[in-house]
């Protein structure tokens, strides 16, 4: 993850003046996601967000962010508080940014409610603007009761559509609750030291210089106590750090590479583990992603840490085709670090929530069997093969494992803790992620 958290947006003040276009281009945001694009993709749109100065931009960001994360409560709200569904999808999505600020800040009542209005202004040449300031008046009106009812009703309560929160119940029963509200909280931002550049002892000392707080997350880890921007990062621009979740810095050291190995990163793009894998060992890495557009970004993280292009091979392909892209000699380490759900880093994307179906689900299971049985003949006897998802949902953990050892006869799992795999689930500390070690026997 590499943009900047959405919540360093959420200490920008909204002054009156201010609030009436986040609002409104928050609207804009979310009108795209509910019409089926990513978030992420709404915000990098020239046309949506491409105009919008720094500090708009961020309140924009912190407004889609919040909104989404809180979807199933403004949900609830709109089907309590109107008789008939809004036709214009726009103004739907001004409200629920708007029910969003009103439920994050209550004291900014009034000024929420009057810059909405304003904001309704512009949208369908302001027909709106009296049904926006009645649906919200009447919200704060009967504020007590619809937060009691709130409760009761599980999307609006957990903030996650029905079928997930049914699935993390069924997969997780002593953890579910925990799982879910750790996805309605503001993801943790860890740095990983570019051990070929600098000690991690050192790069901590330059935080501290830095005035920044941060906690040792393994060898190379430094979780910042506040998020900020990568540019106000000492040494980010030199290749000193990276941005990376803790969970996801355990898959170099788990695959354990050392200097002469033939690694294959399977589903490399934007290169984080590649990265990591490269100053880990001196090794020989084909880098492959199915998306060219994310392909290149790897190219760009290797660069800027200044890590050596003779070691790195990087090719667009599709990883379930290896008649494509290999040349028949055969891997020490494969990192599948497959498509999955992204269950397990929804409160880094919480248009996921909103935008995945159940079905999708299988989808997903289907995809990382053809990856991982293809890439399987791609393994040297006595290789090993890390088996990675940011998901917490067991299809595409555990089970997608144990359908794969039944599948294949040369297959076992090495042992990781004395456990057959490693779930992390998401905490303070680190996003959820599930990885499980291979053996070719
Ligand atoms: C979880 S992300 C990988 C993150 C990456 N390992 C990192 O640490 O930066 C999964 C990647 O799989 C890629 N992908 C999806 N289907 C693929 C396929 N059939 N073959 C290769 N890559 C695929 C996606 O484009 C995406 O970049």
């Amino acid at each position: 993850m590499n943009s900047s958290p959405p919540h360093v947006a959420a200490q920008l003040a909204h002054t009156s003046a201010t609030l009436a276009p986040a609002l409104s281009g928050a609207a804009k945001i979310i009108t795209a996601v509910l019409t089926g694009r990513t978030l992420d993709a709404a915000l990098a749109d020239p046309i949506l967000a491409g105009e919008l100065s720094g500090t708009l931009r961020a309140a924009v960001m912190d407004l889609a962010y919040a909104t989404l994360r809180s979807f199933g409560r403004g949900d609830f709200f709109l089907a309590q508080l109107m008789t008939k569904p809004i036709a214009d999808v726009h103004i739907r999505c001004l409200l629920l940014v708007a029910l969003a600020r009103l439920e994050a800040r209550p004291e900014q009542a009034y000024v929420i409610v009057d810059q909405a209005v304003t904001a309704a202004a512009g949208i369908a040449a302001g027909n709106y603007k009296g049904l926006v300031n009645g649906v919200l008046r009447n919200f704060l009106r009967q504020k007590d009761s619809l937060l009691t009812r709130a409760k009761i009703n599980l999307a609006a309560h957990w903030q996650h559509p029905d079928w997930w929160i049914t699935r993390v119940k069924k997969d997780h029963p002593p953890h579910w609750q925990a799982i879910l509200a750790a996805n309605n909280t503001h993801p943790p931002m860890t740095l990983r030291v570019n051990c070929r550049r600098v000690t991690s002892a050192d790069f901590s000392d330059q935080l501290n210089a830095a005035g920044l707080q941060a906690h040792a997350e393994g060898s190379v880890g430094w979780r910042l106590e506040k998020p900020l921007p990568v540019a106000q990062i000492p040494g980010f621009a030199q290749g000193l750090c990276s941005v990376q979740d803790a969970g996801a810095q355990r898959a170099a050291q788990l695959l354990d590479v050392s200097a002469g190995q033939r690694v294959l990163d399977a589903c490399a793009a934007p290169g984080g583990k590649a990265a990591h894998l490269l100053e880990s060992a001196d090794i020989h890495l084909l880098a492959l992603d199915s998306d060219p557009v994310r392909t290149a970004r790897i190219a760009e993280n290797v660069s800027r840490l200044g890590l050596k292009a003779d070691n790195i091979v990087i090719r667009t392909g599709d990883a379930a085709l290896p008649g494509t892209w290999w040349d028949g000699q055969p891997f020490d380490r494969i990192l599948a670090d497959v498509p999955c759900s992204a269950s397990g880093v929804v409160r880094r994307h919480p248009d996921a929530k909103w935008l995945r179906r159940a079905t999708d689900i299988e989808g997903f299971v289907r995809t990382q069997a053809r990856i991982i049985d293809a890439l399987w003949q791609t393994l040297a006897p006595g290789g090993k093969m890390l088996y990675a998802t940011c998901s917490v949902f067991n299809a595409e953990n555990d089970a997608q494992v144990a359908a794969f050892i039944s599948r294949h006869s040369n297959a076992r799992r090495l042992p990781m803790n004395a456990a057959p795999f490693m779930q992390l689930l998401p905490t303070a500390d680190h996003d959820g992620f599930f990885y499980a070690l291979l053996q070719k026997i």
